[in-house]
This record gives C-alpha cells, structure tokens and sequence, in this order.
C-alpha cells in the first residue's frame, strides 16, 4: 500500500508572532499542494502562533496545523495544559504526543503518551506519536528493545479504529539537533520493525499508518531517506524554520 509522504514542521520554542507572519508568507509563495489534494505539509508552532498561522495559511489547500502537546481531558484543574477541543479552536489538526524533548526533560511517560493519543484522536485531532532511543541505548546496541516498549506502551490505549488518525514519528535522540541524522540503512531497519510491531499488534490496517523520521533533516539528507520503504516523510526541526529549506524538503521529498 503506499502512503503520501508527510512533511511535518515543529518548530519548537521558536518563534515570535512577527517572526511567524514573516514565514508564512515567504512559504506560501512557494507553495503548492500536493497533486492528490492531500494535506501532506503540516507546521506545528508554538502555540502562541497557532491562532496567527491559521489566519494566514488555514486556508491554503494542502497545509494543516499542529500542535506539540495535547492533554487528555476535556477541562479542569490542570494549571498550564492545553485540550484538544482548545487546540482545534486555535486551528490545529494535529498534535505531537511525547515528543523526545517533552520525555527527556519534562518527566513525559509513554503511560501518558497513549492516553494524550487516544483523546486527541478520539476529539478530531491526528496524533504523532514519537517514539526514539537515546544515545547511551543507540551505543548499547539497544535500539530494537527500546523501540518496541515505547511503540507497545504509546500506543497501548488505541485500537484499530484509531488507525486512521495515528502518525508514528521515530526520533532517535542522538540524532536531534545533532546534525547527524540516521543513515537511510539505520532508519529504514527501525522503520520496517515499527510497520511490523504495528500490523501485528492492529492487523493489515496498519499498513496505512505513516511512519515519519526525525532527526537533522535537511534538503541534503531527505532524498535518501524517503527512498526507503517504510520511511513516509518527516519531523524536521531546526530545518523547518526557514521557509526556504522547509520549502526545499517539501519539494525533494515529494518528488
Ligand atoms: P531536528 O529536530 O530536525 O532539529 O533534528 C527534529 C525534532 O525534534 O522533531
């Protein structure tokens, strides 16, 4: 089955709304959709510039609008969490589920990853669930058994008529905001264990799940990466924020 790539900015803790206004325009420039229609470029950014990216690309064909957390309930006393019924208010489609850098230095479980997945899923919100070794596991030789617990406990709350709105994102740690990504051969094992766990555990209707890397990608490096099998486009970080590589990745990537 083949899937139409992803490609999904997160910006990170980057960003002013001027700064945001100032891309969305040079993006949008450059911009066209994708020939199938589909919404295959997505841009999560702060929150503070959900809202303002909304106004200025919402209503380009072809682009959505993420978000890089979500909590999993509606409301409450839960003092600087955001829901998914607010997120979609702002705009959002999507929304990161335990990003590395909300594990390594915010306490973020993949008890609580599944639970952030399920309730954006089931409020109308895709969710990218990303899982990754750290560098000691990577050297460890570790990489396969670490995957395989994050992927069975992120995604332990879904079932297969979640399917539809899950995205997979592998981040392998020593490879964000390293400017060493994973070899395409490193990758592409990682990823073909992932599409396997995944149909085994949900059936044949995981074939349809994208599965995205992350981890220093660039105009350079994404040709490579896409070329392999199980690899249905990506988590770019540092390189999103410019309009013109993010604009690049877009464009070899698709070809
Ligand atoms: P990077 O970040 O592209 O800057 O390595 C990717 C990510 O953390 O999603």
């Amino acid at each position: 089955m083949s899937i139409t790539s992803l490609f999904l900015a997160n910006w990170k803790m980057n960003k002013l709304l001027g700064e945001s206004k100032e891309f969305a325009e040079q993006f949008v420039k450059d911009f066209s959709p994708h020939p199938s229609g589909i919404a295959d470029v997505g841009i999560a950014p702060p929150l503070t510039a959900l809202s303002l990216l909304n106004e200025a690309l919402g209503s380009v064909q072809g682009i959505s609008l993420g978000a890089q957390n979500v909590h999993w309930l509606e409301s409450g006393a839960h003092t600087g969490e955001v829901s998914a019924a607010m997120l979609k208010e702002l705009g959002a489609s999507f929304a990161l589920c335990g990003h590395s850098e909300r594990r390594q230095f915010y306490g973020e479980t993949s008890q609580n990853v599944a639970r952030r997945a399920k309730a954006a899923i089931e409020n109308g919100l895709q969710a990218v669930v990303c899982i990754g070794e750290t560098r000691e596991d990577f050297e460890a030789g570790l990489t396969a058994d670490v995957v395989h617990q994050m992927l069975e406990s992120s995604t332990s709350s879904l079932t297969a008529e979640h399917l539809s709105s899950l995205v997979i994102a592998y981040e392998p740690v020593w490879a964000i905001g390293t400017g060493l990504a994973a070899t395409p051969e490193i990758a592409a094992k990682v990823h073909d264990q992932i599409r396997q766990e995944l149909t085994s555990e949900f059936g044949a209707e995981a074939n349809s799940v994208p599965i995205l890397y992350g981890g220093s990608i660039k105009p350079e490096n994404i040709a490579e990466l896409i070329a392999q099998e199980n690899i249905n486009g990506g988590l770019i970080g540092g390189a999103s924020l410019s309009a013109e590589s993010f604009s690049q990745i877009i464009k070899i990537g698709r070809a």
